[in-house]
């Protein structure tokens, strides 16, 4: 018989606290937002302070000693192996303007393996979670990754980076231009951590970006994999904990994905 997940108890700590910070950032939602910008087009509100606030207090009163990689605070350095990665809002330009594609992001590592990913997009009563080994979920059903099987049939999604307007660097139009005459579509939804849960859940058959945090995909990365998908670096490799491109996507889909990026990077 099965072990049970041995982490239910932090994850159910987390799931309880990922509710409470979607309610916190959907009771404000309608109010004016205070809206600072990180860079040219890089945004940050007072919900993302609010929201990452919480939760930081949460896991620190519970868990003194974890530690904690956060998208606006930075390192929370503690003494243990045990790490928690959280995006308070992934896809704060679509929160600012009340578009409803936006999620809160909080991974769990411990001694560097993901334990447990949670995917929260209240506005749309989404939640989406990976446990290791014990499968992905979209509001408590199992969920699996799509089945297509070529480019050409293949429903894409990407992002761009807020370096997009000062740095020719890490350039996605080629790819994005590539796909965009060769797959079925190409969608830009503007929340990394929501472009990879619906990987996970076969809606998208194929997700890939360049210079993406490790707050943006650690929790959606073990969604995919446990969906049975694949992901990993443009050239192939485990995604690093650091700044990175990303590919995810089934498995017949991945490598010819992979192939492209390869010959168009
Ligand atoms: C951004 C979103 C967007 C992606 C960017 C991310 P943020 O995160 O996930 O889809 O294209 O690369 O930085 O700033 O909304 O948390
Ligand atoms: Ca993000
Ligand atoms: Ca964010």
């Amino acid at each position: 018989m099965k072990q049970p997940f041995i982490f239910e108890t932090t994850f159910q700590f987390g799931l309880e606290w990922i509710k409470e910070a979607g309610n916190l950032i959907m009771s404000v939602f309608e109010h004016p937002r205070n809206i600072e910008k990180k860079g040219v087009i890089d945004l940050v509100t007072d919900a993302d302070k609010a929201s990452e606030s919480l939760l930081i207090n949460r896991i620190l009163d519970k868990f003194p000693k974890h530690s904690i990689l956060s998208e606006e605070a930075g390192y929370t350095t503690g003494s243990s192996e045990h790490q928690w990665i959280i995006d308070p809002i992934d896809g704060t330009t679509n929160y600012s303007r009340k578009l409803p594609f936006f999620c809160i992001s909080i991974g769990y590592k411990v001694a560097n393996q993901t334990q447990f990913g949670l995917i929260y997009a209240p506005a749309i009563q989404q939640l989406y979670y990976a446990k290791h080994q014990f499968g992905a979920y979209r509001n408590h059903q199992p969920i699996q990754v799509s089945k297509t099987e070529t480019i050409q049939d293949a429903f894409l999604t990407t992002g761009f980076p807020y370096t997009l307007h000062s740095t020719e660097e890490h350039n996605n139009m080629p790819l994005f231009s590539y796909f965009s005459s060769h797959a079925l579509a190409v969608r830009r939804l503007g929340s990394a951590a929501l472009d990879l849960c619906y990987v996970a859940d076969g809606i998208f058959d194929g997700y890939w970006e360049v210079s993406l945090q490790p707050w943006d995909f650690v929790a959606g990365e073990l969604l995919v994999k446990e969906a049975g998908g694949k992901v990993s670096s443009f050239s192939g490799e485990e995604v690093p904990m650091s700044k990175s491109s990303i590919i995810a996507s089934n498995q017949p889909v991945f490598l010819q994905m992979k192939e492209i990026i390869q010959r168009l990077c």
